[in-house]
């Protein structure tokens, strides 16, 4: 098996401003203290975030990432926001396809698939969102939805070093819901077979997130599901004391002896 390293993204969304790059800061220490263990940390702030989380990140193990781009590199987009910049402003990945803008602003997958290869031109890790409504798991159709997202929003040209998928049920996010550690299981091993035809032979060393109302409680069943290499964290990700709850699952035994904090 292909050694998979893994990754814990908190998605703060709509939330934030100067004043919260103080619970940034908390989560920097926390991690450069040994509380994550080994696992990639990556934060992505709202865009007027940015510049400034990578300056306070800068030489850190926190990574910073956007929420969204646009699939050109620049023009007449009045609002919008090209890879380019958010690589510029110091992020190092960028979230596409969450379901908050498939629904909100009717994107597409052909248009994420866009948006995803316009942040591998820029030189940014895509973190690919994709999961099922509530509806479309009653009709029993989870399956082929994330067949058809994963076919339609992950660029063909995408490796594992340059693409993650989340896997976010529409239905668990913010609502305190979440599919069962086999249900994730099985949804998370699908993926997987289905990334094989994208890039074969490569599908093994892509690492897939699980997101949907992740929080310390649940965290260490839920990232222990076979397949799961991580978690793509909304609300739980705004406090430290969540955020490290979460991705504190990871923290080895060594760590925990290592730590010399009262
Ligand atoms: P949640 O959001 O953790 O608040 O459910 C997850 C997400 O939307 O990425």
């Amino acid at each position: 098996m292909i050694p998979r390293r893994p990754l814990v993204a908190g998605n703060w969304k709509m939330n934030g401003l100067k004043a919260s790059l103080a619970e940034l800061a908390a989560i920097r220490d926390a991690v450069a203290a040994g509380h994550a263990g080994d696992a990639e940390i990556v934060v992505c702030p709202p865009a007027t975030l940015i510049a400034a989380a990578a300056e306070l990140c800068a030489g850190s193990r926190i990574a910073i990432g956007g929420q969204w781009c646009h699939a050109q590199s620049s023009g007449a987009h009045t609002g919008d926001i090209s890879a380019a910049m958010l690589k510029d402003a110091g992020a190092i990945f960028v979230i596409v396809g969450h379901s908050e803008r498939r629904i909100e602003h009717a994107e597409t997958d052909g248009l994420v698939r866009g948006q995803a290869e316009a942040a591998l031109g820029a030189g940014l890790t895509a973190i690919v969102c994709i999961g099922e409504t509530a509806a479309e798991r009653r009709e029993g159709r989870t399956l082929a939805v994330l067949e058809r997202q994963v076919g339609g929003s992950v660029p063909t040209a995408a490796g594992p070093g340059s693409i993650v998928i989340a896997y976010e049920p529409v239905w668990a996010i913010g609502t305190g819901l979440t599919p069962t550690p086999a249900d994730v299981a099985d949804a998370h091993a699908f993926i997987r077979r289905h990334l094989d035809a994208l890039m074969p032979g490569e599908a093994g060393a892509v690492r897939i997130l699980y997101g949907g109302s992740v929080k310390p409680a649940n965290a260490a069943e839920l990232l222990a599901a076979a397949d799961v290499d991580g978690a793509l964290v909304g609300g739980a990700s705004l406090t430290c004391k969540d955020f490290m709850g979460i991705a504190g699952v990871y923290r080895s035994a060594d760590a925990s002896r290592g730590d010399r904090s009262p």
